[in-house]
């Protein structure tokens, strides 16, 4: 997650010169900043450089990014409606996945939001406005939810269509619902978007572990947090889980970060649906040498 962000120097030095827009919509670039992480540190999969908000141009809404993405004007109830649909807008990054497909020798992970977590950027007042649709709009609220369902679903179908390997679905904000609420406005979602990848799946959700029970028996890859041990959540389900060091660990000594890999990996030693992750995003000042550590750990461990 964010493997491409800001803690590398060379695309600190890209980004001086380009918006992150333009980076996000422009194939050359977006693919540049993609292959970046698999040069420099050998990961076994790249993540395409793109956002999850993108998709707020396909409903026809006014993005840009600033601290995070900006949505404007943001969305009200009374907009719902007449949200369109404008796929076009799109299609730069269907040339850069072809574009990386030619490049890569690893495989490549797409990915979309959540519809419950790309609404909590696009509505009026952010996360703390749609807990108000929760309470008040709920009826506009699973309106807008299936609108940009329906527009995902297009941009993983055509995510799959140009040529990757693998989906990665993130409901970031999953969290600041009940389980009743996470059960309306998350859990049927991502049936569909499943569903519709065609290709495997991982979901990530922070504290995905709380609904472990409605979760564990969706046909994809679980991307767990650190709040519970991922021996423990093996426990309950067979899924393949993935995740899941604290990103902040990388700012220990690296012989701390070797040490903390290897616990995980001992921990999970036996398990062949384990992949060995972060379990959120890189922060922009990590030491580059502590993500190399983590992962030149990682290789040099031989399951017993
Ligand atoms: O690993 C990668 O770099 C792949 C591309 C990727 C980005 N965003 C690029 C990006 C991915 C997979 C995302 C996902 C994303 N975007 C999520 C879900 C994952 C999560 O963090 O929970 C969310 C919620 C967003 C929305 C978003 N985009 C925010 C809130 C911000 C600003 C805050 C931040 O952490 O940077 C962005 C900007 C953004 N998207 C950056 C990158 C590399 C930062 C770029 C910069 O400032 O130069």
């Amino acid at each position: 997650m964010r493997q491409a962000g800001r803690y590398l120097p060379q695309y600190r030095e890209l980004r001086e010169k380009h918006s992150l827009r333009e980076l996000f919509f422009t194939p050359d670039l977006a693919t540049q900043v993609t292959l970046m992480p698999i040069e420099e540190l050998d990961f076994d999969a790249a993540i395409l450089f793109s956002d999850i908000m993108t998709i707020a141009l396909a409903l026809g809404l006014k993005l840009d990014f600033q601290e995070g993405p900006k949505i404007d004007p943001m969305v009200r109830p009374e907009h719902v409606d007449a949200l369109p649909f404008v796929y076009e807008t799109l299609s730069p990054i269907w040339e850069t996945i072809r574009l990386l497909k030619q490049q890569l020798s690893v495989p490549l992970i797409g990915f979309c939001g959540a519809p419950f977590t790309v609404a909590s950027y696009l509505v009026e007042g952010g996360l703390e406005g749609i807990k108000k649709w929760v309470y008040r709009f709920p009826q506009q609220l699973e309106w807008l939810l299936e609108k940009i369902a329906c527009a995902s679903i297009f941009y993983l179908e055509n995510q799959v269509q140009a040529g990757v390997d693998a989906i990665q679905i993130f409901d970031s904000w999953a969290n600041v619902l009940s389980k009743e609420q996470f059960l309306r406005f998350c859990l049927p979602f991502y049936r569909r978007l499943i569903d519709a990848a065609k290709v495997p799946v991982i979901l990530f959700a922070r504290s995905l572990v709380l609904h472990i029970e409605e979760i564990k028996d969706l046909p994809c890859a679980l991307s767990c947090d650190w709040s519970v041990p991922l021996s423990t959540i093996r426990k309950t389900t067979t899924q393949t889980l993935q995740g899941n060091l604290d990103p902040d660990f990388l700012y220990a000594p690296l012989d701390v970060v070797r040490q903390e890999t290897r616990q995980l990996l001992l921990s999970m030693k036996e398990d062949r649906a384990f992949i060995a992750a972060l379990g959120h995003g890189i922060k922009p000042d990590t030491p580059v040498a502590a993500v190399k550590t983590m992962v030149q750990t990682v290789r040099e461990w031989i399951p017993c």
